[in-house]
């Protein structure tokens, strides 16, 4: 069904798309920033948008790929718009396949980017073969390791004789002829920094360059009705290197995190247009490619030490689903002028609100210690939700006491050390019950329906410590009981 759509696409709207790339572009000279892609008339020493310097170059601004490639427009009555409906081709990886909202749109653009050596080719590669193995028309384009070097790959990976097809090529206007050619109906590109297009006179992976390709590459997917995915390497701090304006470009972000030293791997959608953003894949790496993972809430916490100080779980939810994970504090003695804080998988400045907090409300003089904070497992925790137990492992460890064995914490902290609502108390409790884990400190809520549960409430930070065990709140003043409690129920308050 799908296959006579696309040979009818091919066949129809090919030759018009062709006539149009001929098309002398009008050009213009501007200036671009290499880090921002922001564009202004005259050079400035400094970017008035990212604030580089020295990061104009003077550029070639022509009519965009897409504008050149539009339909004239016709204004219509929003009932008569004809909707197609899309066509999603599985990837045969359940955890990928569900982020991207079903598998690989037909014509949608797909942006994935992730650190070096984090994984991108060889999960593409693998999510390749699994659209080949479904019958469907797969072209992966390298264009930074040969033929030679993804084959190897494949044969390790048990793949070696599937139908996909490979090409070793860096220009864009040969990636869409083979595209054509070959009828694919999914394109990797691997990467989008690494190819160019002959209109663009930038070097490969500057910011016109990126994103001149990958207009075109776009181009591609909505004339063929080929899904285009284009692989691009992100900096430490999770900027895709080159223009952020792709994003903008394309109809979904992937961010495929994790450490590359450790084996499990995070899969979530920064933008969907074609599904939801609040689904994250987990998958490990190991010596066969990387494989789905079932129970991702037991791999974080399998080698947690039982009764260890400074170790607090909390119940995440990414997206709709929950994960444990282990958060971690330790304390040193200060080893210079200023307080060191060293943070490994959260966010730098709500550890740093949450000292804050703990300073100005508690009795814990944390600010004479350097603070080293870190999530287990390589995963990165962006919740506010975790709060509560990032400040309960920090006070653990400055007191040289665990927290209660099969405890989890979870709940956003104010600047006032009051303990604030959080959404899907409900599903964390649940995944915490799943593993055994039954005491549960958190804000107040009657939405924790499991007997087993032992949910102990708390309104500031001071009672949040006391019901953890910990004696470092600063004595009644903010341990009280909220009001009003849950119904029906038998619940712990403080
Ligand atoms: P790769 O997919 O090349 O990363 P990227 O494209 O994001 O730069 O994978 C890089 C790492 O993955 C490499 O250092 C080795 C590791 N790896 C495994 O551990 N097991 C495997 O089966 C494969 C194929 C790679
Ligand atoms: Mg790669």
């Amino acid at each position: 069904m799908r296959l006579d759509v696309t040979a009818a696409v091919l066949s129809v709207r090919v030759p018009a798309y062709a006539d149009r790339m001929a098309k002398k572009p009008t050009a213009k000279v501007v200036f671009e920033c290499v880090e921002c892609g922001a564009q202004v008339p005259k050079w400035e020493g400094q970017c008035r948008s990212c604030t580089a310097w020295n990061s104009l170059v003077e550029f070639a601004a022509s009519e965009s790929a897409i504008e050149r490639n539009l339909p004239a427009s016709r204004p219509q009555r929003i009932g008569a718009v004809e909707c197609l409906s899309t066509d999603f081709v599985s990837t045969g990886i359940s955890e990928l396949d569900r982020v991207l909202g079903g598998g690989f749109a037909s014509g949608g653009v797909v942006l994935i980017g992730g650190e070096p050596g984090v994984g991108k080719s060889t999960l593409l590669l693998q999510a390749l073969a699994g659209v080949a193995r479904g019958g469907r028309a797969a072209l992966y384009v390298t264009a930074e390791e040969s033929v030679q070097q993804v084959a190897v790959r494949a044969r390790r990976l048990g793949f070696g004789d599937s139908a996909l097809t490979l090409v070793a090529e860096h220009s864009v206007e040969r990636i869409r002829e083979h595209a054509v050619s070959a009828g694919a109906e999914i394109v990797v590109v691997d990467s989008v920094q690494t190819v160019s297009h002959a209109s663009c006179d930038s070097p490969p992976g500057s910011a016109a360059q990126v994103r001149a390709s990958a207009a075109e590459l776009a181009v591609l997917a909505r004339a063929t009705g080929a899904t285009v995915v284009l692989v691009g390497h992100v900096t430490k701090d999770g900027a895709l290197a080159g223009p952020r304006t792709l994003e903008h470009l394309v109809d979904c972000v992937i961010a495929f995190e994790g450490d590359r030293y450790q084996s499990l791997r995070a899969i979530r959608a920064l933008k969907n247009r074609f599904g939801s953003t609040s689904e994250v894949g987990i998958m490990e790496m190991g010596g066969h490619g990387l494989v789905e993972v079932s129970d991702p809430s037991g791999v974080f916490l399998a080698d947690r030490p039982a009764g260890a100080v400074g170790s607090v779980v909390v119940p995440c939810l990414e997206g709709r689903r929950p994960l444990l994970i282990e958060i971690q504090a330790l304390l040193a003695p200060r080893s210079g002028a200023y307080q060191r804080v060293s943070v490994n998988g959260l966010d730098q400045r709500r550890v740093e609100m949450v000292l804050a907090v703990l300073g100005t409300h508690t009795a814990v003089p944390i600010a004479e210690r350097d603070v080293f904070v870190a999530v287990t497992g390589g995963f990165r925790v962006g919740e506010p939700a975790a709060d509560l137990a990032i400040s309960l492992a920090l006070v653990s460890a400055w007191e040289q006491r665990p927290v209660p064995a099969h405890a989890v914490a979870c709940g956003e902290i104010g600047l006032s050390g009051e303990v604030r609502q959080i959404g899907g108390l409900a599903r964390r409790a649940a995944e915490a019950h799943r593993l055994g884990l039954n005491v549960m400190v958190c804000p107040p809520t009657t939405e924790i329906d499991i007997d087993a549960v032992d949910v102990r409430q708390a309104v500031t930070l001071n009672a949040a410590l006391g019901a953890a065990g910990l004696t470092s709140g600063r004595g009644s003043a903010g341990s009280r009981a909220h009001a009003p409690g849950p119904s029906g129920r038998e619940r712990r308050e403080v």
